[in-house]
């Protein structure tokens, strides 16, 4: 974990806020987008209910002078923050008051379901406005492609094989998480070279999800760098749409050409 630890020395640091109503870093995030509000002191003692020692000013996201966060979307922020007597350093999602959402929970009970595949932070608890889960320090899909596209290609084909079979797992098990062909904030790269899937809140339970095909037509033919990804695997745009049209119909047998589409480019690469 990127050298941040919740003990000694991020207290001297003055980094750790702990759950101290007065103190602006601790209102500001719980409250957030107001300063103060009246479910300051609820909220606080549901963290503590659930071994919360405090929150970590830390991350790129500046909300406000001074107070740094891991993550802003329009129902939540993401605080890096610590938890239970060995103060392990977690993330921590918190409701925003203005959220068109009225609960976290839904997306916590998804995240419990998908925690044992790996391919979701793992989830620590969640309640009606917080989501506690592992802090998966990584790329940004978009990011790790640009990265590694022309220096590492190698990395990037074994990653791309991992991101075609954790889609297509979501697809059999039947959770469809809906955003996929927008996977901007949604997917991180871990250092391991893995994919992690965020942001479960607008998942759908359906027969039929779309996840391969959404994060495929992201890869192969919507992105920055698709044109570079299509070079890659030595394949037109145009031979793969049947296929990905086909997965509807008959989803092993596309599944199985893609990755062996990818895993054949892998090799001849190693
Ligand atoms: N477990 C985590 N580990 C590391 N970073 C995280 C984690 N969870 C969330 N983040 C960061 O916080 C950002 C916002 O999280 P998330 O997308 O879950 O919030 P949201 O409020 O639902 O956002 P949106 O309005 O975009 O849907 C993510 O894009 C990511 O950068
Ligand atoms: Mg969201």
């Amino acid at each position: 974990m990127d050298n941040i630890i919740c003990e000694e020395e991020a207290l001297l640091d003055g980094l750790l806020h702990r759950l101290d109503p007065t103190d602006p870093f601790i209102s500001r995030t719980i409250c957030f987008p107001l300063e103060k509000c009246d479910e300051l002191e609820e909220r606080i003692k549901t963290m503590r209910f659930y071994g919360v020692k405090g929150l970590l000013n830390y991350g790129r996201v500046v909300i406000d002078k001074d107070i740094r966060v891991i993550g802003k979307g329009y129902s939540s922020i993401v605080v890096l923050s610590c938890m239970d007597d060995n103060y392990k350093p977690i993330v921590l999602k918190i409701r925003r008051l203005d959220s068109r959402r009225k609960s976290l929970e839904y997306e916590g009970i998804i995240l419990d379901y998908l925690t044992p595949s790996n391919y979701t932070p793992a989830l620590y608890f969640w309640s009606k406005d917080f989501i506690a889960m592992e802090y998966v320090t990584g790329l940004s899909l978009e990011k790790y492609i640009e990265q590694t596209i022309t220096s590492n290609k190698a990395s990037l084909l074994r990653m791309l094989v991992r991101i075609i079979s954790s889609s297509y797992f979501f697809d059999l098990i039947g959770i469809d998480h809906t955003e996929l062909n927008r996977p901007y904030g949604h997917v991180l790269v871990t250092r391991k070279n893995y994919p992690v899937y965020l942001d479960w809140e607008s998942a759908k339970i359906r027969r039929k999800p779309h996840n391969l095909t959404m994060i495929a037509s992201y890869l192969f033919i919507r992105s920055r760098h698709s044109e570079k990804i299509l070079e890659l695997l030595n394949i037109e745009k145009e031979t793969i749409i049947p296929h990905l049209r086909m997965y509807k119909y008959n989803p092993t047998k596309e599944y199985l050409w893609l990755i062996k589409l990818v895993w054949g480019a892998y090799q001849r690469l190693v």
